[in-house]
C-alpha cells in the first residue's frame, strides 16, 4: 500500500526514518528545510541535509524567494546522494512563515509560488512535488495552485484537506482532496486525519491518489505503517533503538532532549503510564530511560 511518512518538523529526522523504515513505508520525508538559511550555511541547517540511508525520502524544502531556492538546488541540493525528489512546502500554517510568503503564504501570492516551482524545476536534477493544503481562509485556492503547480512542472501534488486558518482543528476535506485529483495529470498523495491502517485503505479505495501521507498518526507509532499493535515489549524495544540513535546523532545532551517528545509520544494511551511519563522527562541519560521503561514493564506484568 502506498504509504508515506509525512513531513513533521521536530520528528522526521534521520533517526525516527530509521525506525520508519523497518515497517516499510513507500517513501518518507524530511522536516522542512529553509533555503534560505542554507543560503548563508547555517550550520544546524546544513547538518538536515545528511543523506538519507533509506531508499526512499525526500527532502522537503521552503523559501520566499525563488533565486535563493534556484541557488540552493544548483548549489547545494543537487550534489545530495540519496533523496529521491525535492518536495516545496507551500502549506506550513506558522505565522512567522506566511508572513514571509513562504509554507501556506504561497496560496495567497501564487505568482511568487509558480516562480519558485518553475525555477526549482528547471533547476533540479530529480522530480520536485509541492505540498499544500486545501486553501487560506475558507477558500480553495489550493485548487488554484495545483493546477498552476502542474502548468510550471511539478511532478506531483500532495494535498492537506485543511486550510491555513484550520491549522491542525477540524476535520480534512478528502472530497476535495479526490476532486483535486481528478482535476489534475499529476499524481496526488492525500493527507489528514489518517490514523489507521484501515483508514488509509479507505482513502486509497477511490483510487484516484498515487498515495496517502500520515503525519500526526505515525508521531510515537511507527507501527502504523505494518497496521500492527505493538506488544510493550516491542514498544520499549524500538524506543531504545530510537534513543540510541539520537544519541548516536545528536550528542548525549541534546540527544536527551530531542527524545523526550517522542518517548511521550511512545507511551500515548499506555495504562497507568502518567508517574512514568514525568519520570521520562527527568531522566537525565540512557541507563535511567532503561530503568524507567523496564520498571513499567514489571509492574504490567506483577501489579
Ligand atoms: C509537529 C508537526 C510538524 C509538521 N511539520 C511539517 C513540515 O515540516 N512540513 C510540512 O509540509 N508539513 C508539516 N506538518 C504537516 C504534516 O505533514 C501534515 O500535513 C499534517 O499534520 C496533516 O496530516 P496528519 O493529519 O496525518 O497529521 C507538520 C505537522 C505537525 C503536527
Amino acid at each position: 500500500m502506498n504509504l508515506y511518512l509525512a513531513p513533521l518538523a521536530g520528528y522526521t529526522d534521520p533517526c525516527y526514518r530509521a525506525i520508519v523504515d523497518d515497517f516499510h513505508p513507500a517513501g518518507m520525508v524530511t522536516e522542512m528545510v529553509s533555503m534560505r538559511a542554507l543560503y548563508y550555511k547555517d550550520k544546524k541547517t546544513l547538518k538536515m541535509l545528511t543523506p538519507p540511508r533509506e531508499k526512499n525520502t525526500s527532502l522537503q524544502i521552503f523559501g520566499d524567494d525563488p533565486q535563493i531556492m534556484e541557488t540552493c538546488v544548483r548549489e547545494y541540493l543537487n550534489h545530495l546522494p540519496g533523496f529521491v525528489a525535492f518536495e516545496i512546502n507551500m502549506g506550513c500554517p506558522a505565522p512567522k512563515i506566511v508572513k514571509s510568503r513562504s509554507g501556506s503564504g504561497l496560496l495567497l501570492d501564487q505568482d511568487r509560488a509558480f516562480e519558485i516551482i518553475q525555477r526549482v524545476k528547471e533547476a533540479a536534477n530529480r522530480p520536485v512535488g509541492v505540498k499544500t493544503r486545501k486553501g487560506f481562509h475558507e477558500d480553495e485556492l489550493g485548487m488554484d495552485l495545483a493546477l498552476r503547480a502542474q502548468e510550471a512542472g511539478a511532478d506531483y501534488l500532495v494535498i492537506h484537506g485543511r486550510t491555513r486558518d484550520m491549522y491542525y482543528e477540524g476535520k480534512s476535506d478528502w472530497d476535495f482532496i479526490h476532486r483535486l485529483a481528478r482535476e489534475v495529470k499529476i499524481p496526488v498523495y492525500g493527507n489528514g486525519d489518517i490514523f489507521t491502517i484501515q483508514e488509509a485503505r479507505d482513502r486509497l479505495a477511490a483510487k484516484d491518489l498515487a498515495g496517502v501521507y500520515i503525519g500526526r498518526g505515525a508521531i510515537g507509532n511507527p507501527w502504523i505503517f505494518q497496521g500492527i499493535q505493538p506488544s510493550l515489549e516491542e514498544r520499549i524495544r524500538v524506543m531504545m533503538d530510537h534513543l540510541d540513535k539520537a544519541l548516536a546523532y545528536y550528542g548525549e545532551k541534546q540527544g536527551i532532549l530531542e527524545m523526550r517528545k517522542h518517548l511521550l509520544a511512545y507511551m500515548k494511551g499506555l495504562k497507568s503510564c502518567k508517574e512514568v511519563k514525568v519520570a521520562l522527562m527527568r531522566a537525565k541519560d540512557r541507563e535511567e530511560i532503561r530503568q524507567i521503561l523496564l520498571n513499567y514493564q514489571e509492574d504490567q506484568i506483577h501489579p
